[in-house]
């Protein structure tokens, strides 16, 4: 898996991506996420089509990205009545939509909001779009997703291949904070992050790094630097005092995950990412993120996590029951109904 990373990295360079016709939703798109994400999506080679749509603002934002001297096509579509039309052929839907954390707060305290936000946009999916890949952004990652695969499972269209939830943000922290370490450029970074996207489910295997750390670093330095990464979303909350969370950040990884995606829908080869799926990797737990290969139809491959080490181990051990319940709550709450 690090040395596909590191051959896609250095082909990146080389080769002129090849341009494909995709139509790309991004839900939730007059947001923090949202207008930077449309930003950097509006730069894709990859995308003929974009579409922006929001419950407030998206004709503003819409206008404004649409000034952009690059190929795709933007259209803004603005509250519940537009959703059809805004989904409609979409190849890849994102979804930054749903409120943020403010200082002091869990992830799991957006689930009352953020749910409701969730399955109201998964039945639209399921509506009119019922093909298409599916990115979630929405906190808390590791109960959205669930949820999103239930409204689709009961709407008879779940194709556990392409529906994602984004922890590529987790993966771009630890490359940068380890390049920070190591003196190296991050792109020539690789470390696989796992398990799910919240405190102690967000899990660096360091020992898998490469570079690879320096051999002087204490347990104690690796352990603050696991800790580092896995509270990183907090870092910035804390960092933004009531403003919001991590947003540009997130939309940087947020559009490196749809290259990787639309690469892989357009035939590029297998491409090598890291998200969070309906999975079977590790006993009892229903979804994880692993390293993964997708291609054509999605994931075609969940990879093994590799070996561990006695601090990985534990910590793996130590995340199983938090995100078990999470996946667990997202799941109830479909099945109790609105
Ligand atoms: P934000 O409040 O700035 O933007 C959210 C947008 O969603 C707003 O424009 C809002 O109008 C819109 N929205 C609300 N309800 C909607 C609906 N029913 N349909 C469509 N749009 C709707 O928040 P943000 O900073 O952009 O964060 C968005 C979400 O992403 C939060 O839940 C946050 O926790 C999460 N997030 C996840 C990651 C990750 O790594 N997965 C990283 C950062 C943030
Ligand atoms: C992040 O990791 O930055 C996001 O999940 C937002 C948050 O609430 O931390």
């Amino acid at each position: 898996m690090a040395a596909l990373n590191r051959i896609q990295k250095i082909a990146s360079h080389l080769d002129p991506p090849k341009p494909h016709k995709f139509k790309v939703a991004v839900l939730g798109a007059a947001g923090g996420i949202g207008q930077p994400l449309s930003m950097l999506l509006k730069m894709s080679p990859y995308i003929s089509e974009l579409s922006l749509y929001d419950v407030m603002n998206t004709p503003g934002v819409a206008a404004d990205v649409s000034h952009m001297s690059t190929a795709a096509r933007v259209k803004g579509y603005l509250g519940a009545d537009q959703l059809p039309a805004a989904l409609a052929g979409a190849n890849l839907v994102i979804i930054p939509a749903g409120v943020p954390r403010k200082p002091g707060m869990t992830r799991d305290d957006l689930f009352n909001i953020n749910a409701g936000i969730v399955r109201t946009l998964a039945e639209g999916v399921a509506a009119h779009c019922p093909t298409a890949w599916v990115a979630i952004i929405s906190n808390p990652v590791n109960s959205t997703v669930p949820i999103f695969a239930e409204v689709l499972q009961r709407a008879g269209v779940l194709d556990p291949k392409r529906l994602f939830g984004v922890t590529t943000l987790d993966v771009v922290r630890a490359e940068a904070f380890i390049s920070e370490i190591v003196g190296a450029d991050p792109r020539d970074v690789s470390v696989p992050v796992v398990g799910g996207h919240a405190g102690v489910t967000i899990l660096p295997l360091l020992s898998q790094a490469r570079p690879s750390l320096p051999a002087s670093m204490t347990a104690e330095q690796r352990k603050a630097l696991m800790t580092r990464i896995q509270d990183a979303g907090t870092e910035v909350v804390q960092a933004k005092a009531g403003a919001g969370s991590a947003t540009l950040s997130m939309a940087y990884a947020a559009a490196r995950f749809a290259d990787s995606c639309l690469r892989a829908m357009g035939g590029e080869g297998a491409v090598a990412e890291y998200a969070y799926v309906r999975s079977s990797a590790v006993e009892g737990l229903p979804y994880f993120s692993s390293p993964l290969r997708l291609g054509r139809a999605g994931v075609e491959d969940i990879l093994p996590l590799g070996p561990m080490d006695a601090m990985e181990s534990e910590n793996f051990e130590a995340m199983k029951a938090e995100l078990l319940g999470s996946i667990r709550k997202g799941e109830e709450f479909v099945a109790k109904g609105p």
